[in-house]
């Protein structure tokens, strides 16, 4: 039989890494070079299809705002999300230090059983790359020794790669009945 199912999901992570350009390649499967930062945040809404277990998932997505000013912002949003993506620029290692931070801050105030990604964002950028990839792996597989579901994935929102199988990861990881 079909099988049903709905999440929130959130976005967090530092201003101008992706997080609105990964969601409308998601949900409209297009990208804007001059996206315009967003404002307090953003809903939108998406399915993956799961055949393998004949599933449809559909993810409530609250895209937030990733200037300072919003900051405090952020806790509504997260409070009662399945899933978060904490996203950072792989150009930008003050980035992946934010989106780290992000992950302390869900660890502490999230729901239990919260299934987060770490998203590497720009991956068409690799000739900028500051962020390592190995060393992003290694602190994934120490949460994992805390007992924190995270795992990484790395993306293009400009050119679609990756994204897909983020949304689709994040479903597989999550309790459809
Ligand atoms: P806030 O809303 O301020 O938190 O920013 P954001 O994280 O939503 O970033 P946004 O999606 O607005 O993207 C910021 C800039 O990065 C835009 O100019 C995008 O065009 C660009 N950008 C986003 N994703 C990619 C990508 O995968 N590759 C490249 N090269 N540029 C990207
Ligand atoms: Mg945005």
């Amino acid at each position: 039989s079909q099988r049903f199912a709905q999440f929130k999901l959130v976005l967090l992570g530092e201003s101008a890494v992706g997080k609105s350009s990964v969601v409308h390649r998601f949900v409209k499967n297009t990208f804007d070079n001059m996206r315009e930062s967003t404002i307090g945040a953003a809903f939108l809404t998406q399915s993956v299809t799961l055949p393998e277990i004949n599933a449809t998932v559909k993810f409530e997505i609250w895209d937030t705002a990733g200037q300072e000013r919003y900051k405090s912002l952020a806790p509504m949003y997260y409070r009662n999300a399945h899933a978060a993506l904490c996203v950072y620029d792989i150009t930008n290692s003050s980035s992946f230090q934010k989106a780290q931070n992000w992950i302390k801050e869900l660890k502490k105030q999230a729901s239990e059983g919260i299934v987060i990604c770490l998203v590497g964002n720009k991956a068409d950028l690799e000739d900028e790359r500051q962020v390592d990839a190995n060393a992003v792996t290694a602190y994934v597989e120490e949460l994992s020794g805390e007992g924190i579901q995270v795992f990484t994935e790395e993306c293009s929102a400009k050119s679609g790669e990756g994204v897909l199988e983020i949304f689709t990861n994040v479903a597989k990881a999550l309790p459809v009945e």
